[in-house]
């Protein structure tokens, strides 16, 4: 890690109800309010699928029921909350959080707390997310970076702004459950086992992306686990809050049409995809705090101080 920038990757899937992938991001300690550049999926996704014209989209209720900043209106974000992206940001001391790249008011000072450019049903390979019609794949989210990068430039002067990114940058990159269930799911569907998937009962984890997703990221699987069973306050980590009818092909999970649960913080999934603002309060702290079981080779926190 070069000076105080920092980045890390972080790349898991994890089945309960469905299956899930989690992140990482960063910030830096001594601007206190740094800006946090957000690459990746639904997982991290703060609107941008808003602006395309993509099945993948959180942007109705009961999504963000539980979002302050919104005074509980639908962002986009595909959870009842705060992204794990947004609470790392706040941990580390971020003042804002960052806006979604395609929003037309993404611009000038905006700029200053950094730029979300994840979108749900991306993936880190072009072809992935094609079932949700539309997605900025890693590919184009990494030339809507180029823009923002010139529009640094411009706004603060190329040398400050390189000042800015080395000092108050911090990258991450939130991917993984797409590609998986697009390369290594789909082919299997489409060879001739979809009976077999679609007999699968409501409450029961889908067994294949299951067994796939363990192997994947053991890491994260023992960290739900762990959620579940040892950590006060959760009392499933297999039923969805929202949307856990059974019915969901997982292109629209969690709508005004879905049941919703009572508690939403007994609950590790938002909906059969996504975890809730409750797991992902948690899963934050470990990848801020935890130790090597969690995140490694470091947590962020001691990241941060190199
Ligand atoms: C951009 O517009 C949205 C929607 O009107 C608003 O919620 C948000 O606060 C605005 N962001 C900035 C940085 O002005
Ligand atoms: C990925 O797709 C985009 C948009 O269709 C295209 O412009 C780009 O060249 C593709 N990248 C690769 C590596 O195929
Ligand atoms: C981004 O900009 C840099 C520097 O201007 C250039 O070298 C690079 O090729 C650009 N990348 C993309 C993906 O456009």
């Amino acid at each position: 890690m070069a000076g105080n920038a920092a980045a890390m990757a972080f790349i898991a899937v994890v089945c309960a109800a469905a299956m899930a992938a989690v992140s990482g991001a960063e910030e830096v300690y001594e601007f206190g309010s740094g800006a946090s550049f957000i690459f990746g999926d639904s997982l991290v996704d703060a609107g941008n699928n808003n602006f395309i014209p993509s099945l993948s989209k959180a942007n109705m209720t009961p999504n963000g029921i539980d979002f302050a900043a919104s005074g509980g209106m639908p962002t986009g974000r595909f959870t009842n909350g705060r992204t794990i992206a947004d609470i790392i940001g706040e941990m580390l001391g971020q003042t804002d959080y960052s806006p979604p790249f395609l929003a037309p008011n993404t611009t000038g000072g905006a700029l200053l707390n950094g730029v979300n450019y994840a979108s749900g049903g991306a993936g880190i390979l072009n072809g992935t997310g094609r079932i949700f019609v539309n997605r900025i794949g890693m590919d184009l989210q990494v030339d809507y970076f180029n823009i923002t990068r010139k529009q640094l430039d411009d706004l603060l002067g190329k040398a400050k702004a390189k000042e800015f990114l080395k000092k108050n940058a911090i990258f991450s990159v939130t991917v993984g459950s797409n590609d998986f269930l697009n390369n290594y799911l789909m082919p299997v569907l489409s060879a001739g086992t979809r009976k077999t998937i679609n007999r699968v009962g409501e409450n029961e984890c889908v067994k294949l992306p299951n067994q796939l997703a363990s192997k994947y990221n053991g890491r994260l699987r023992e960290l739900l686990i762990q959620l579940n069973s040892e950590l006060p306050g959760f009392e499933t980590a297999s039923m969805a809050c929202c949307g856990n009818g059974g019915s969901y092909d997982g292109m629209v999970p969690c709508g005004p049409a879905s049941s919703m649960c009572s508690n939403r913080k007994s609950h590790v999934f938002w909906d059969p995809y996504h975890p809730s603002e409750a797991a992902n309060l948690v899963m934050a702290k470990y990848i801020v705090d935890g130790d090597s079981k969690y995140i490694s080779p470091m947590n962020l926190r001691k990241l941060l101080s190199l």
